[in-house]
């Protein structure tokens, strides 16, 4: 019995380097590393905070479990660079590629789990009805990330999931996964799953979708 479970063990922490691999801390240096905390420090820590663990109505984490293993370099990066409008996410397309890359490289180094990016993006796209998806939209998810999904704008504790700056970079893959898990140690809890805060169907999270990014493009 032991030795079956060690083999699973040993089998899951191959699994996970070889995933890690695939994204930039896995080939990250010492140095770059030491590089991107600073820069992190100087640019970013006033919003998100030491170790980038967020503030509610301020800004997200960043070193958040589920976040990290659902967002893709290219995700990180292009928010990084493009900032969210309309938010006080600013863009950073000064600081160049390379201290960018430094900076995801910083934040991925705090992932204790496989990222699952390229599976979460190659999800299907979600078909449903939105009509449907308002209504859950308005009964939950308004109250913080506002009746418009412009987040903190509304005096909400979520992000603006309901405008472009947020829409335009992420797959209906990265919205389901959140809602299905929620993010751990924060006020996103998990909306699938028996000890969820509701219950949602594939489905129910689907009409969600369908509405949110109709609403987007408003
Ligand atoms: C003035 C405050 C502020 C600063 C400075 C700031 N951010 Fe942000 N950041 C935010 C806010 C607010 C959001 C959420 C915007 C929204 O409502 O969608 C955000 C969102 C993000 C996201 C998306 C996270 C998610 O959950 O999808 C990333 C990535 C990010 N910031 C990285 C950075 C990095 C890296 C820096 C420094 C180079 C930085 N931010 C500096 C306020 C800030
Ligand atoms: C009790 C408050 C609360 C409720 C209710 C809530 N959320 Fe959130 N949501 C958050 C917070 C807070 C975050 C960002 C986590 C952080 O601060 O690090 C978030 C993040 C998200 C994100 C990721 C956004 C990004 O910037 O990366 C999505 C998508 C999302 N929520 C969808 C929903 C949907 C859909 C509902 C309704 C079914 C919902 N949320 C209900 C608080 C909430």
């Amino acid at each position: 019995m032991l030795a079956h479970m060690c083999t699973v063990c040993g089998f899951a922490g191959v699994l996970w380097l070889a995933v890690a691999g695939a994204v930039i801390a896995g080939t990250a240096t010492p140095a770059t590393l030491k590089e991107g905390k600073e820069l992190f420090t100087e640019n970013c820590q006033v919003c998100h905070q030491a170790d980038a663990i967020g503030k509610p109505g301020v800004a997200p984490s960043l070193t958040n479990q589920e976040l990290l293993s659902i967002s893709s370099d290219k995700f990180l990066m292009a928010t990084i660079r493009d900032g969210r409008e309309d938010t006080s996410m600013m863009p950073f397309a000064h600081l160049g590629r390379k201290n960018i890359r430094a900076i995801v490289a910083y934040l991925r180094s705090h992932a204790m789990q496989p990222n699952r990016a390229e599976e979460v993006d190659a999800q299907p796209e979600a078909r449903g009805d939105p009509r449907l998806g308002k209504q859950w939209y308005i009964n939950i998810c308004s109250t913080c990330h506002g009746t418009s999904g412009n987040g903190y704008e509304s005096e909400g504790a979520g992000t603006a999931i309901g405008l472009p700056g947020f829409l335009n970079k992420v797959s209906d893959g990265f919205i389901r996964e959140t809602i299905k898990k929620g993010r751990s140690n924060t006020r996103m809890l998990a909306f699938q799953g028996p000890s969820a805060l509701a219950n949602l169907s594939d489905q129910e999270i689907n009409d969600i979708i369908v509405y949110i990014r109709q609403q987007g493009k408003k």
